[in-house]
């Protein structure tokens, strides 16, 4: 069985992808990952310049996930154009994600990578840990349709949004129709849980320094609001957008949870820092021993059958 699937038209021969984490940041990493079984290879987010990131500590192991306020580390965008054609031999799909701090720094950015031979772009609007004053584009209407408006028509490649989780559907509503009415292609969804907060109650202290304290949440922790944002916007925008599921996903199991919801395909974050390229040959594996198991042929034919109880 095979596990091939479409985002914006193009073919990835597998189900599963690398999420945009700071594991997929230099050209040894992402040369990796094109080695590894992951169906494209999907760059960390990259802004105009070249960033250290946020003081240290600002990433916290937790049981089941990761905490994190790394404030986009990253070699700069025009490192990222250079690293494009030297993965071009992996034969695979090539995603840039482009992180800006204003509608202009968007425009540059897409429209370099609009230039590049880079195969999808997506635009991070959701970076919940640059500071504490202003809140990710995407849960702001008006500054998402500003960004969508300087940056759909920039060139033929297809564009797709990072998404934070919306914790309620009339955003998802309004955010649906700008996505129809800019033609977005794709959507990766949903990013970390900002605005979390772990303590360490002996030492009295929040765990990290960096953003006073407050972060990011990934893995287990936000599977049940990844799944419930992808069923949503499957929803919304049957057929006409691909949903790039994240959030928590660690096992087969995971994975054909996130295909009953509508996605398809899914990216890996948390287990892919804690384990490595190794992560995706393992979980495809076990998807596929869970489509035989069911009676499914292929992708498709479970993608969206959630049934509701
Ligand atoms: C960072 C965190 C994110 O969730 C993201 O989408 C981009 C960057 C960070 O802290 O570096």
């Amino acid at each position: 069985m095979n596990l091939i699937t479409k985002i914006a038209g193009r073919e990835f021969e597998s189900y599963t992808l690398n999420a945009s984490v700071p594991r997929a940041s230099t050209l040894k990493e992402l040369k990796q990952i094109g080695q590894s079984d992951s169906a494209a290879i999907m760059m960390k987010s990259c802004t105009i310049k070249k960033r250290k990131g946020n003081p240290l500590p600002r990433i916290f192991k937790l049981p089941l996930g990761y905490f994190n306020s790394e404030g986009l580390p990253n070699l700069g965008y025009k490192t990222y154009l250079e690293f494009i054609p030297k993965l071009k031999k992996y034969n695979k799909p090539i995603i840039v994600s482009v992180a800006g701090f204003s509608v202009d720094e968007y425009k540059i950015l897409v429209k370099a990578f609009q230039e590049s031979e880079v195969d999808l772009i997506e635009i991070n609007l959701s970076c919940p840990n640059i500071d504490n004053k202003t809140e990710p584009i995407a849960y702001n209407l008006k500054k998402t349709e500003e960004v969508l408006k300087e940056i759909s028509y920039l060139g033929k490649k297809p564009i797709g949004l990072k998404l934070p989780p919306y914790p309620y559907y009339s955003i998802q509503q309004k955010i649906a129709n700008l996505i129809k009415k800019y033609s977005v292609s794709f959507l990766s969804c949903v990013n970390t849980l900002g605005n979390s907060l772990i303590i360490d109650e002996i030492k009295e202290r929040s765990v990290i320094k960096a953003t006073r304290g407050f972060g990011g949440l990934s893995g287990q922790y936000i599977k049940p609001i990844a799944l419930g944002n992808v069923r949503r916007f499957y929803e919304l925008l049957k057929g006409k957008v691909s949903i790039m599921g994240m959030g928590g996903v660690k096992t087969g199991q995971d994975v054909f949870e996130f295909l009953l919801a509508g996605a398809d395909a899914v990216q890996i974050g948390t287990a892919f820092v804690e384990e490595g390229v190794s992560c995706f040959q393992r979980i495809n594996k076990e998807l596929k021993s869970i489509l035989r198991k069911k009676g499914y042929s292929s992708i498709s034919k479970a993608r969206g059958k959630l049934k509701i109880s």
